[in-house]
This record gives C-alpha cells, sequence and structure tokens, in this order.
C-alpha cells in the first residue's frame, strides 16, 4: 500500500511553504527557482552544488538542513533533472521516485521540481513519487508507518490539464500497487480460489461484470490445462473472468489473459529450492490482468474489455498430471505433457482458445511470467515481447515507452515450431532442441490464437525486482499495468 498523498497547487514563495521540506530543481547543473529561497538561507546554492561536485542527474537527490532559516522548513531538497534538452517524462518519473526515497526525516515536501513541467512530465513525476512510496507490509506485526506523508506538487499555473493528469497518474500507480500487493501476498493464503475472490471484490467496487469457473464448470467446459495443472494441489483452480463495457459505442474488442498460477513449484518436474520462493509472483501477469481491468471504469475508456485469469496452484502430489500424461485442451487440441514446469503455457492455452471463442476479440494480449530464459535474454529490467502482428507490436512498444515500462520485441522463430511436434499429441509443451525457451513457449501459445491479432508479454524477468530502485520496489514491480493501460488508451 502506498500511503502518499499527492496534491497540486500554484508555487508562490517557497519560504511559507508550510512543508517541512522543500524541492527545487537542478537543470543543467544549476539550481532554479529558488532566489528568495536561497537568500533566506544565506547559502550560495550553485557555489554549494559545485562543491559537493553534485551534478544533478535525474535521481541525484541533494539534501540540506535550513538549520531553523526558513521557518518551518528544515530541509532543501535539490532534485537533479539532467540537462535541460534531455528532458523527458522518464526524467521527471525518476525525479519524482528520487525525491520520495531522499526526502529523510521530512513528512511533507512542497515540491517546485515540476514548476515548468508539462502535464505528461508532472504525471510522470507523481508516478514515480506513488511508486516509491510503495511498501509491502500486510504481514508485519507493527508496520513502520512511512515518514514522507504528502507531497504537494508545485506547478506555475493550476489547470484543468494538470488536474486530470495528476488524477489519471493516481489510478496508474494504484493499477500498478494492486499488482503488488497481489504478488507480494505469500501463497499461503493466496490460493486460486482467493484470487478470485480478489478479483470479485475488485469488480463488484468497480462496476465490473464477474464471473468465476469453479472445477465442475472447467470439467464441462473441457479446460484440461487448467485442470491438469491445478490436478496436483489441494486447493482447486478456477477460471477468472472481468468484463468492462463501456458507456458508449466502443472502439474495440479485445482479450486480455494473464497467468495466475499462485504458486510454481514446478509439479512433479519440480524445481530445485533456490528461488522456488519467488514463485509466489507467478501470477503477476493475471494480477495485471485484474489490475487493468478495475481501472478501467474510472478511466472511462472506450474499449471493450474481457480479462481471463487462468489460476492454478502447480503442486507435485499424487494427484498430479506426470510427465508424459496427455491432456485435451478447450477447443480439443491435445497436448503431451512432457514437462510440469512448462504450466503457464497450458493453463493460457485454454484461457486464449476459450476467450476468444466467447469474445471475437479484434486484439489478444497475453501477459505472463513465462520463461526463465526471457531474463536470461534481457536481464531484469526488461521484458520479452512476442506478436503475430506488426502494428500492435509498435503500439504496444510505443505503450511501453511512454509508460516507462520496457519491452523488447522477439522473434518467432518459424523453425523452431517443428520442436513442438509430438509423437502422440497434437502438440508437445516443450521444445528443446534449438534452445530458445522463451520463443517455444511463445510458439506454442500461438497455436491457441486462431490466427488473431495477438501479442505476449514475457514478463518472468521483469515481474520480480531484487531491489529497490527509481520507481521500482523490491519484490513484485507491477510491470505491464502501465504499458497496457496506456495501449487501451492508444486504441
Ligand atoms: N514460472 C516459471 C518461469 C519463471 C522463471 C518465472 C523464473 C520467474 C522467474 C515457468 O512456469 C517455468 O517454470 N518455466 C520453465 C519452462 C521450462 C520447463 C520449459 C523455465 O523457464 O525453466
Ligand atoms: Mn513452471
Ligand atoms: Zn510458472
Amino acid at each position: 500500500m502506498a500511503t502518499l498523498a499527492l496534491s497540486i497547487a500554484p508555487v508562490g514563495d517557497l519560504t511559507s511553504a508550510g512543508a517541512d521540506a522543500v524541492a527545487v530543481p537542478v537543470v543543467g547543473g544549476e539550481v532554479l527557482g529558488a532566489g528568495k529561497l536561497a537568500a533566506a538561507l544565506g547559502v550560495d546554492l550553485a557555489a554549494h552544488v559545485e562543491r559537493e561536485a553534485f551534478k544533478g542527474e535525474p535521481g541525484d537527490v541533494l539534501s540540506l538542513p535550513a538549520y531553523g532559516r526558513l521557518g518551518d522548513v528544515s530541509t532543501v531538497l535539490l532534485v537533479g533533472l539532467g540537462r535541460a534538452e534531455d528532458a523527458t517524462a522518464a526524467t521527471f518519473r525518476k525525479a519524482g521516485a528520487a525525491l520520495v526515497r531522499k526526502a529523510g526525516k521530512a513528512e511533507s515536501v512542497f515540491s517546485a521540481v515540476t514548476a515548468e513541467a508539462t502535464p505528461a512530465e508532472v504525471a510522470a513525476f507523481a508516478e514515480g513519487a506513488l511508486l516509491a512510496a510503495y511498501a509491502f507490509t500486510a504481514h508485519k506485526s507493527e508496520p513502520k508507518p512511512a515518514t514522507l506523508r504528502r507531497v504537494v506538487l508545485g506547478v506555475r499555473r493550476r489547470n484543468a490539464k494538470l488536474d486530470a493528469a495528476l488524477v489519471r497518474a493516481g489510478h496508474r500507480a494504484a493499477a500498478t500497487t494492486l499488482v503488488r500487493d497481489l504478488a507480494n501476498e505469500p501463497s499461503l493464503d493466496k490460493t486460486p480460489a482467493w484470487l478470485a475472490k480478489e478479483a470479485s471484490r475488485l469488480a463488484k467496487r468497480t462496476g465490473l461484470g464477474v464471473t468465476v469457473l469453479e472445477p465442475k464448470a472447467l470439467a464441462a467446459g473441457g479446460f484440461g490445462g487448467i485442470l491438469a495443472v491445478g490436478s496436483g494441489s489441494a486447493r482447486p483452480p478456477r477460471l477468472i473472468r472481468l468484463d468492462y463495457k463501456p458507456a458508449g459505442k466502443a472502439r474495440a474488442r479485445v482479450l486480455l489473459v494473464g497467468k495466475g498460477i499462485t504458486f510454481d513449484t514446478g509439479g512433479l518436474s519440480i524445481k530445485p529450492n533456490d528461488g522456488m520462493a519467488a514463485m509466489k509472483t507467478d501470477m503477476a501477469g493475471g494480477a495485471a490482468v485484474i489490475a487493468v481491468l478495475q481501472a478501467l471504469p474510472a478511466l472511462g475508456l472506450p474499449v471493450r474489455v474481457t480479462g481471463l485469469v487462468p489460476a492454478a496452484e502447480n503442486m507435485p502430489s499424487g494427484t498430479a498430471a506426470r510427465p508424459g500424461d496427455v491432456i485435451r485442451h478447450y477447443g480439443g487440441r491435445t497436448v503431451e505433457v512432457l514437462n510440469t514446469d512448462a504450466e503457464g503455457r497450458l493453463v493460457l492455452a485454454d484461457a486464449l482458445a476459450y476467450g476468444i471463442a466467447e469474445t471475437d476479440p479484434d486484439y489478444v494480449v497475453d501477459v505472463a511470467t513465462l520463461t526463465g530464459a526471457i531474463g536470461i535474454a534481457l536481464g531484469k529490467r526488461v521484458a520479452g515481447l512476442f506478436a503475430n502482428d506488426d502494428a500492435l507490436a509498435t503500439a504496444l512498444l510505443a505503450a511501453a515507452d511512454e509508460a516507462g515500462e520496457r519491452l523488447w520485441r522477439m522473434p518467432l522463430v518459424e523453425d523452431y515450431r517443428r520442436d513442438l511436434d509430438s509423437p502422440v499429441a497434437d502438440l508437445k509443451n516443450i521444445g528443446g532442441k534449438f534452445g530458445g525457451g522463451s520463443i517455444t513457449a511463445a510458439l506454442f501459445l500461438r497455436e491457441f490464437v486462431d490466427g488473431r491479432r495477438w501479442a505476449h508479454l514475457d514478463i518472468a524477468s521483469a515481474a520480480r525486482s531484487d531491489n529497490d530502485e527509481d520507481e521500482i520496489s523490491k519484490g513484485a514491480t507491477g510491470f505491464g499495468v502501465r504499458t497496457l493501460l496506456t495501449w487501451l488508451e492508444s486504441l
């Protein structure tokens, strides 16, 4: 949960801001807009910056005590924005996050950092600040309340555009925070039923349609993938469906599918202990889909969106699927399960086939912590994008860029497809001959998209972070939400 309150106000006299700290921008190495403040402080800020060798790069913050010379203001924060000509929304996102992370003992900050910024830059700054303020405290007996409670964004002139940008940033940050909360939740309580309940609660609160298929309905419907993956667990699977209908005419019909493995042990193809604890976040794609859907009513986008989250716990047991089993997916295709740890594609295959049959979408996008291999290829901060449609790929890359999330397009290598041929079933669930595990996983999913315009985000790399950095938090990052929301806005 983030508890930081943000508001907008005109920048006036910073010495009488009424906050514990004031923040001013440093652009091209020069402290801006601190005239009266510097005078009251009796400090030559330019000389100070020089002495401290403060470069003022985006993300840099230099903190100075006011020694009682600024009334209630006890600290002055110099916030780097880099060179004016290089400044983008990303600069401001980083600066907003840095301000929050380096505010020290201040409970409130009046920031003049965005005094001259565009609405998009103010929004990015706000987003960075809100996301950096995130902490997962649900299971602390005595959670330490955050010191910083309030940031006022000083702007030259307040207007409707700025207000709207801030509201939008608030929704986007809240949706990202929701993913972090869901994904950071330990799997002890986080069962498929629990995830379905959370989705239902959010759907009711925001006015979405919600349907949850339980095992009986899944069996009757022929969802062999979801059932097989869930079969080893004492806590049965669910298929969660959320529906958003815009008030007016819809510009497009979109199907979003998110992997909802509430814990991935690997099943009988069990994982080594190293890193298994991280598999509580194997539903981060599903959480992203839930978070995007629940944000749509407030954002009021003119698109019709169905979100599907196949949720299952992948456990080894006497009832678990065995390597070599053949399962039948929704729609009838059979798959030889050679590795029960390649479970994400099995639940997604059912959901993709079902969602397409049910909703006849113009676009299909799935989000999944699908393969360790994507992290080997791209590292921790970049997710893989696969698509069978160039325009869709371009639109998603542009959306990611605007949202401050990094996507890299990966190839669907046709030659690798035959690696998925099985001697006993229509397909097998792993490749092997060629390597490129993320590519074969994507090619597997492609078999279930009926030739629709489809994109797959493999977020196994970027869904988790080992450390706090900029707006990213240690643990679940909430990756994908802002890209998807930005893309939906562009339709
Ligand atoms: N959930 C994992 C992928 C994963 C790995 C996510 C690391 C986050 C961090 C997925 O279900 C999986 O186990 N994939 C296997 C596929 C393999 C068996 C073909 C993998 O990547 O090793
Ligand atoms: Mn797995
Ligand atoms: Zn998995």
